[in-house]
């Protein structure tokens, strides 16, 4: 199975975008996954539209926007028309979920769920077929830098097993706590896409530990 690492700019240094960018795609990181939090949803307030709008003239790559966001959907429209690929909400925090996938497909994006540690598989039960992504909170969502919490790791593995079920090609993402230590064992579990801040951004090379992320997977295959 591939390994795709979407390195969290929650992480980077604005400051130097540019080069944080160009060092994660160097590493060979596919995706660019952007943290927009409204201070509701969860405590903190991060960025939105500005930051994308400043990627889409520095790079191509996908970027993949978690909405940790109240009534999502507020947002569908505006983040289409600014190029975004993947489009990924809670549904702890908005209701009318289905319809709202469907309105992500009709603007052209993937269209992803992303779960908090408490929230039950369940709660994506009935909407399996409308999904391209499942995004598995592997800490509690709001801050960079947290802990890996090792419940996270079960719930990969019956995510998998739901996604398999329903003969489901959606994207199988992990946020939260990954390292070169923790992302193997959710790889084993059965993620394919991994969201990294801190062990990206954080490290002196950046393109050297996107790098180490994708090896340590690919020598435990
Ligand atoms: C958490 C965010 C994560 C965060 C990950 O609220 O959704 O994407 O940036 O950061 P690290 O990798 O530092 O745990
Ligand atoms: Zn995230």
């Amino acid at each position: 199975m591939s390994v795709r690492i979407a390195p969290s700019l929650l992480a980077a240094d604005l400051g130097q975008l540019r080069e944080q960018v160009q060092g994660a795609l160097a590493g060979g990181a596919e995706w660019l996954h952007v943290d927009v939090m409204d201070g509701r949803f969860v405590p903190t307030l991060s960025f939105g539209a500005p930051l994308i709008r400043a990627l889409r003239k520095i790079t191509d790559a996908p970027l993949d926007v978690h909405l940790m966001v109240v009534e999502p959907e507020r947002y569908l429209a505006e983040y289409a028309d600014l190029g975004v690929q993947v489009f990924t909400f809670h549904p702890e925090a908005t209701v009318h979920v289905q319809r709202h996938l469907a309105a992500v497909r009709e603007r052209g994006m993937l269209a992803g769920l992303a779960l908090n540690p408490s929230s039950p598989l369940a709660l994506v039960e009935e909407v399996v077929d409308d999904l391209d992504l499942l995004l598995i909170m592997s800490v509690n969502p709001g801050y960079g830098g947290q802990k890996y919490l090792g419940s996270a790791t079960a719930k990969i593995a019956r995510a998998r097993a739901l996604l398999d079920r329903h003969r489901s090609a959606a994207a199988l993402e992990v946020d939260g706590g990954i390292t070169a230590e923790t992302i193997v064992s959710a790889w084993r579990a059965g993620a394919d896409t991994f969201v990294a801040g801190t062990s990206v951004f954080g490290a002196p090379d950046v393109a050297g530990a996107v790098r180490d992320l994708v090896r340590r997977c690919v020598e435990r295959a």
